[in-house]
């Protein structure tokens, strides 16, 4: 369908941070940041990753809650943000042999760190026990390693048990991690009470999704099984949440809604589309009627970070009659958190260089980035947040045009964002596309280097636009 007058273009303005904000306006240093770096390069700021860490600080201590913060190094892979949770007195979350190695050589002690990677071998095992690491055992092969070793060496270790498996509304979550709170609670009272090598320390669960009642009833439960624990004598000290906490990345809900019903009309042919090939990221078009929603993240939310915390903290714990804050604190438990993407909110950016423009066989305009998709990537159907043109040219007595953006790898799908974008003025080659926000998972968890491209590099901006060498990768 060709668009009419009536098929406006859909903003989704991105919530900029006043760092990002400032060096938006200093295209000249811009610039220069992508010409000694190559294009793409991740500029990222440790500034708003503390206030992040204040922020959930202020929330534990407004319930009086003992607490510990676990970044969950896995959003991203700069060692920084590590040891700047490290120095804000909090811990990391360790997914990996070479997360926990660079974190205990950058001199974060053993006791701030938890492993939580999916797969443990023996190695990751042997570190984590010979630097006091918590780690978080999801499964019975694993828990059998782990006693081997340290019955083998004679050691101890401190370990959490992951939990999984909750009944919300009398149907079970799904996971494919985690013990059931039965199985829990048989190897804590049959095998592990009386271990001459094991500490238990308390329970472990992460959910997926963003559901505040789901973890509210998760916590419960946990709880529950806290009870039945001590009643055997086995005490709990702390009980971690996991991640999880949303993000807000947009300034304005009105645009959501706009579009989200607009995508719909698209999709359905009553207007221009908003992305290539009409692609409904996610929905299925049968028969002229459209089924289910775009599987996009929820780019704008209110319950964001804080807020969200806040409202686990304050949901009512059903059969108790008490808020969940409560019974946490009664049991003088350490609520611990492991968030990864809220965290990282606001602290990078992408930028990338523009190298042509062209038309595909359908009349599109195509603007070809110095960058590959996987060096912007969510899991999410679309990054649905506007990136935005640095260009010398002034905008007056220029026509918007819109187009889409494609990335350096040989795939007909190799594009940047599958929404079409609007320009303000007609891009040039050697403009500059930043992509703001993507500091958590985009930049880095599905980097790639397929055609032998080159890794992104990672560049700190300080508080007086300097722009420092990422430590390590
Ligand atoms: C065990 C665990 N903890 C923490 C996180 C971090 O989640 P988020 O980045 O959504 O806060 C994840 C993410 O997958 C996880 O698997």
């Amino acid at each position: 369908m060709k668009a009419t007058a009536k098929d406006k273009h859909i903003s989704l303005t991105p919530i900029l941070h006043p760092w990002i904000q400032q060096l938006l306006h200093d295209k000249d240093l811009l610039a220069e940041t992508v010409k000694q770096e190559n294009s793409p390069v991740n500029i990222q700021s440790v500034l708003p990753f503390r206030e992040n860490i204040a922020e959930y600080q202020t929330i534990f201590e407004r319930y009086g809650l003992k607490h510990k913060i676990y970044f969950a190094r896995k959003a991203n892979k700069c060692l920084t943000f590590a040891k700047v949770a490290a120095a804000a007195g909090e811990g990391v979350d360790t997914a990996s042999l070479k997360e926990m190695q660079q974190c205990l050589e950058a001199g974060i002690s053993g006791d701030h760190l938890i492993l939580t990677a999916a797969i443990k071998n023996i190695p990751l095992l042997e570190l984590a026990v010979q630097h006091h690491v918590t780690i978080i055992i999801d499964n019975m092969d694993e828990y059998e390693s782990l006693d081997s070793i340290v019955r083998a060496n004679e050691v101890p270790a401190t370990i959490s048990i992951r939990v999984g498996g909750f009944l919300m509304e009398d149907e079970k979550i799904p996971t494919r991690f985690g013990f059931s709170l039965t199985e829990a609670y048989r190897i804590l009272t049959e095998q592990i009470k009386d271990h001459p090598f094991l500490a238990f320390n308390g329970l472990h669960f992460h959910l997926n999704g963003y559901s505040i009642d789901q973890r509210a009833a998760a916590i419960v439960q946990c709880i529950d099984l806290i009870d039945k624990l001590a009643a055997e004598g086995i005490s709990c000290q702390q009980l971690d949440i996991g991640g999880g906490y949303l993000v807000n990345y947009l300034e304005r809900k009105e645009e959501w809604i706009t579009f989200h019903q607009e995508l719909k009309r698209a999709v359905l042919g009553q207007r221009s589309a908003l992305t290539y090939q009409n692609d409904p990221l996610g929905m299925t078009l049968i028969n002229g009627q459209l089924y289910g929603e775009p599987t996009v993240y929820p780019y704008h939310n209110e319950q964001a970070k804080g807020i969200f915390l806040e409202q686990i903290l304050t949901s009512q714990a059903v059969p108790y009659d008490k808020p969940i804050h409560e019974l946490i604190q009664a049991r003088n438990l350490t609520l611990c958190i492991e968030p990864g993407r809220s965290l990282l909110d606001q602290a990078g950016i992408t930028v990338a260089r523009i190298v042509f423009r062209k038309q595909d066989t359908e009349g599109n305009l195509l603007v070809g980035l110095e960058m590959n998709r996987t060096q912007m990537k969510s899991s999410s159907a679309d990054f649905l947040l506007d990136p935005i043109h640095i260009t010398h040219q002034s905008t007056e007595q220029q026509e918007a045009v819109s187009g889409y953006l494609v990335g350096g790898y040989c795939l007909e799908q190799e594009f940047l964002l599958k929404r079409k974008i609007q320009f303000a003025t007609y891009p040039q080659v050697g403009d500059l596309i930043v992509f703001p926000n993507t500091a958590g998972y985009m930049m880095h968890f599905f980097e790639s280097q397929a055609h032998q491209f080159a890794l992104a590099s990672n560049v700190f901006c300080n508080e007086n636009l300097h722009m420092d060498k990422h430590d390590g990768d």
